[in-house]
């Protein structure tokens, strides 16, 4: 099968295409045909090697996992003697974090493993792109959101943001979201009442306040959003940082108002199961629709990844192994 590697940290550069053994499944295992796959900031920072603490899930020295990718679609081509939820010529949708590889013509998985019947109204592309739970996970299950609440995106047009704009609207939160100029207009479509351009105002000094801030970009902190949260308001954050964990473990404890930072990837398969059976509901009712950017052939991974790399991407950046 063809995939793209890496073998050093570095540029996009270090990306070719390699020819590598199609996996065979042997007992509950499901080999599935990739169709599409997200190239996301999670892969431009393995590729990277980058931050340095997290050298311990992406290789010390050199790449851990030579085949990134997380998020895909696809069709189940073979299944092992012991599978029962899936069968040959399914169309699924899944993900493989946090251990990559669906960078790949095909993925080898548990029927166990974060894998689900597609949506069946959207292409392979946009399964894909909705099959990252992160913004489900933040807004339903750390911050609680229900309906009356006033909610604050920032970061509001990239991959996360664009899922968590739409996720709070069906919650019946009011929404406002962060993103640059540009991105605006795309951010009120998926459900925003207001638009705030991070490039020209500062959401912590408008005077207004939010019940939930989710700060997807990790670019504000708790202590600068302290002033722009209602009294119990609270702070989600996707970035981890020594200070995010002492406010996190502080305010559990005391004071009204919350900090909190997760990682929605190393959840158990179970969990991530139950969250693909719902999007795919969410997907099917049009409450969530994917925003794709651009899609890239698997030759041209490099050009995906510069992409990811320049920032500012609208919702996703595909790459397709038609
Ligand atoms: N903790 C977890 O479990 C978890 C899971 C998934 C992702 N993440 C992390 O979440 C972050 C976002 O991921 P993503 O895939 O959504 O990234 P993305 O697609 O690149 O989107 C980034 C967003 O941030 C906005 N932005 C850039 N600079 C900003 C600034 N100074 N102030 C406010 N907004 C700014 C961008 O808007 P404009 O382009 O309009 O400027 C865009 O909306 C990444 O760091 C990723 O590693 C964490």
């Amino acid at each position: 099968m063809k995939a793209a590697v890496h073998h050093r940290f570095g540029t996009p550069d270090v990306l070719t295409v390699a020819d590598l053994p199609t996996p065979v499944p042997r007992g509950d295992e499901v080999l599935v045909r990739v169709r599409a796959a997200v190239v996301g900031v999670v892969d431009s920072l393995a590729r990277r090697g980058s931050p340095a603490y997290a050298r311990t899930a992406f290789g010390l020295l050199r790449p851990r996992n030579p085949v990134l990718g997380n998020d895909f679609a696809g069709r189940v081509e073979a299944v092992g003697p012991d599978v029962t939820r899936f069968a040959v010529g399914d169309d699924v949708f899944g993900t493989t974090a946090p251990r990559f590889g669906a960078h790949a013509e095909y993925v080898l998985l548990s029927e166990q493993a974060a894998l689900a019947s597609k949506p069946s109204t959207v292409d392979y592309a946009g399964a894909a792109a909705l099959a990252d739970a992160t913004a489900l996970v933040f807004l339903r299950d750390k911050a609680k959101l229900h309906s009356g609440q006033t909610v604050l995106v920032n970061g509001a047009s990239g991959a996360v943001g664009v899922a968590a704009v739409q996720l709070a609207k069906h919650y019946g939160a009011t929404v406002t979201g962060v993103c640059s100029g540009p991105n605006a207009e795309l951010v009120r479509k998926l459900g925003a009442q207001s638009v705030v351009d991070h490039t020209t105002e500062d959401f912590t000094r408008t005077g207004r306040t939010w019940d939930v801030i989710f700060d997807v970009a990790a670019a504000s902190s708790f202590r600068r959003c302290r002033r722009a949260l209602s009294p119990t308001g609270t702070y989600l954050t996707t970035a981890p940082s020594p200070a995010i964990f002492v406010q996190m473990a502080w305010t559990r404890r005391f004071g009204a108002r919350r900090a909190i930072v997760a990682f929605t990837g190393l959840r158990s398969a179970g969990d991530k199961r139950h969250d693909l059976g719902y999007l795919k509901e969410l997907a099917e009712a049009a409450t969530l629709v994917p925003v794709i950017e651009a899609r890239y052939p698997l030759p041209r991974i490099a050009d995906a990844h510069r992409r990811v790399d320049a920032g500012h991407k609208q919702g996703n950046v595909v790459v397709t192994m038609d």
